[in-house]
Parts: structure tokens; sequence; C-alpha cells
């Protein structure tokens, strides 16, 4: 398996799938090429983004499959065809089970819209915004069985502006993904980031 053949997950918007592409286009992610999109939602405007960037998709919808194994049995056999050996979820709102997880242990990355482990799951943005915090940020981490919870490789902090909304602090925070996650995404492809226990460490 090699880690410069990714294949990127996502459910949505794909803004960072696209920030991921453009990266590549500009020689920013190194040896990495994104080799597949894979979507869980065929009608999701991740698609399109795909198709005009020239990246080929694997697009299936989980309830045309008897169970999640199935569906995610399906993946990993296009992955293996693909020889993929980096997974990078961006906006991929589905759990892993481990028909994906173990042949990729160790292989599955993730970003999160908070300084995990404060506000994992769903609405991370609102749950810092409810909660009064004045600094939250990114979290790139690697995927476990869990929600949010596996070894942190990379964080960014972004303040809390008074009468921030969601859809503004949602903005800057964004801004943040796009450029972190090529970084990481990047060290990644080129072999350099070392996973001890818990603890990560970025070679330079
Ligand atoms: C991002 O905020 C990411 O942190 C979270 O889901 C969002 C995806 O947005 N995991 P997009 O689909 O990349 O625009």
């Amino acid at each position: 398996m090699q880690w410069s053949r990714i294949a990127v997950f996502a459910s949505g918007q794909g803004s960072n799938f696209a920030a991921l592409a453009e990266a590549e286009r500009a020689g920013q992610l190194g040896g990495g090429r994104i080799e597949l999109l894979v979507s869980d939602r065929p009608e999701a405007p991740v698609a399109k983004r795909a198709e005009e960037a020239g990246i080929p998709a694997l697009l299936l919808r989980p309830k045309d499959f008897a169970s999640r194994e199935l569906y995610e049995a399906e993946i990993v056999a296009e992955l293996q065809r693909r020889d993929i050996g980096l997974i990078v979820l961006a906006g991929y709102m589905r759990l892993i089970t481990p028909v994906l997880l173990t042949p990729y242990a160790g292989r599955i990355v993730n970003i999160h819209p908070s300084l995990l482990p404060a506000f994992a799951g769903k609405d991370a943005i609102g749950q810092a915004l409810d909660y009064g915090v004045k600094l939250t940020g990114v979290t790139v981490h690697f995927v476990d069985g869990g929600m949010d919870t596996g070894p942190v490789i990379a964080q960014r902090c972004v303040a809390v502006e008074p009468g921030d909304t969601v859809e503004l602090l949602a903005e800057r925070i964004h801004k943040v993904e796009y450029g972190l996650y090529p970084e990481v995404v990047r060290a990644l492809a080129e072999g350099k980031v070392e996973l001890d226990g818990r603890k990560t460490v970025i070679r330079e």
C-alpha cells in the first residue's frame, strides 16, 4: 500500500475536497495523488466537484446494501483495486466499521472543526459557541473505532469573536481547515507522520 495514493471520503459540500484537489494541482501535496472520491450521497455537491476536477468517484448509497458491512466491503474492494494507501475523511458523515478500519488501521485520517477532545460529534461549532469558549479550532486526527477519538496529528486555534454566529465562526474555521488539511495530508503522503501509542510526530 502506498501512502501517496489517496482516497478522499465526503458526504456534502466538499469544500475541503476542493481545497485538497487544488493543493494537488498546485504541487502542494508533494507526492500525494488523489486517486478517488468516495461518497455515500451521489447527489451531494462534492460529486460534481470531483467530476470538474477529473477525479474518479465511487458513489454508493448505503441503503442499496443489505448491511453497513456489505456497503463498506464494496468500498474496500475498490480501494484495493486502486492500491489506495491513505484514506482522508473530509466531511464524511458516517461512522466507520471494522470492515474498513481493519485493513486501513493507522491509514485513515479525519478533520474536525474543534480542538478535540472538546466538542466531538455533530455540530462542533454550535457546541463551542453554546459553551462560550473563547478559543476553538481545527483538529486533524487518525480515525479509530470511536467518534472523533483517535490520536491527534495537528491542531490550529481559531478565536471566538464577540457577536459570532455559527455561520461567521464556521467561515473562519473552514479557512483554517483549507490550509491545515493539505499540509498534513502532504506529510502523511510522504510517510512523515509517526505514530507511537496516542502520540504523533511529524518529521521534517
Ligand atoms: C468540515 O467543517 C469538517 O471539519 C467537518 O465537516 C465539514 C465538511 O465541510 N468534518 P466540506 O464538505 O468540506 O465543505
